[in-house]
């Protein structure tokens, strides 16, 4: 798997497995990506499917029962499958071109854009400067405008999520700072491998912000745990795969749920996933929600600065450790 990151903040690129996978006659898995296949459970059918479109329609009746599926798919996956969303199609088709004609860029251009870190100063903020390669064209205006509607999609969902928590409207939004978001962009590039179950394109982890968006280029790969089991997903075309992060997790003091996730990989097709972590504001204090903490009797995570949860994590790398560890 290669990894190629940015953000609407900052911009982190990696480089490795496509330039192994071109430059050598690959007929074994590398020891870093081999792993040992676990049983998975049935295909994705039962994984909550929700109409973003019900939310901002306007019908009191729909929303309210939407929204409570909403919380139900949280609480009990941690994933779900969101239609119409709103974002064009054509949005979504030039955000994975974009992304694949990136991996094409000759390896040093490619590493010009790796950052160490993810607050990295000299990479970070977009405005007033967004460090973007200038190849392939257009890809740094696609990315802004991906980013941009997806935010709206994000606090959209995030007020929903609110609640159905049983908060006051506008409470996430004031708390977690949500008109300046973090958010971070990754593209995942996984070719195909000549043992794909000998070899794990990412290893299980969670997420760190509110919420990650995702979307691919018509191969599935990613799996998630559910009930001890992991399930695949394939999501249909024009979705975006959702899942609630350790952010999220945390802010309902538990009762929503960040859930394991993995890439696996396969031999006949080259998998691109683009992934937008949606987040708190870099400086915003996450914490488990108060009205929620004086409900149930006690906070189940204290209270941190959610930049510091970024670094901490991004410094782990995912290797299955359990980052909301981080917050107890
Ligand atoms: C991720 O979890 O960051 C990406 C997983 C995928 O590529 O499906
Ligand atoms: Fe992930």
């Amino acid at each position: 798997q290669q990894r190629a990151a940015t953000s609407v903040e900052p911009s982190k690129m990696n480089a490795g497995v496509k330039v192994l996978t071109e430059s050598t006659d690959l007929k074994s898995i590398p020891s870093e990506f081999s792993f040992v296949n676990e049983p998975t459970g049935s295909y994705s059918d039962s994984i909550p499917i929700i109409d973003f479109s019900l939310l901002t329609s306007g019908n009191p009746d729909q929303r309210s029962k939407v929204i409570q599926e909403l919380g139900k798919a949280c609480e009990e996956w941690g994933f779900f499958v969101l239609v119409n969303h709103g974002i064009q199609e054509t949005l979504m088709k030039a955000t994975i071109e974009g992304a694949l004609e990136f991996f094409d860029l000759p390896e040093d251009e490619k590493r010009k854009y790796e950052a160490k870190h993810v607050s990295d100063p000299h990479q970070t903020y977009v405005r007033p400067e967004f460090h973007y390669p200038r190849k392939p064209q257009n890809l740094r205006e696609i990315i802004f405008e991906y980013a941009e509607r997806s935010r709206f999609v994000a606090r959209t969902l995030l007020q929903g999520m609110s609640e159905n928590l049983g908060l006051e409207e506008g409470y996430v939004e004031e708390i977690l700072k949500l008109d300046s978001m973090f958010q971070l962009f990754a593209v995942n590039y996984y070719p195909p491998c000549p043992q794909p179950d000998q070899a794990i394109g990412l290893p299980p982890h969670t997420d760190h912000g509110l919420l990650t968006f995702l979307i691919h280029n018509g191969v599935a790969g990613l799996q998630i745990q559910h009930n001890g089991k992991w399930f695949n997903t394939n999501s249909p075309q024009n979705s975006i795969l959702v899942n609630t992060a350790d952010q999220l997790e945390i802010f309902s003091n538990g009762k929503y749920k960040s859930v394991k996730h993995r890439a696996v990989v396969n031999n006949q097709a080259t998998r691109i996933s683009v992934v937008i972590a949606n987040g708190p504001a870099p400086d915003a204090i996450v914490g488990p929600a108060s009205p929620l903490v004086q409900r149930d009797g006690r906070p189940l995570y204290r209270p941190f600065k959610y930049i510091e949860y970024v670094e901490t994590q991004l410094s782990n790398t995912v290797d299955g450790k359990v980052n909301l560890d981080y917050a107890k």
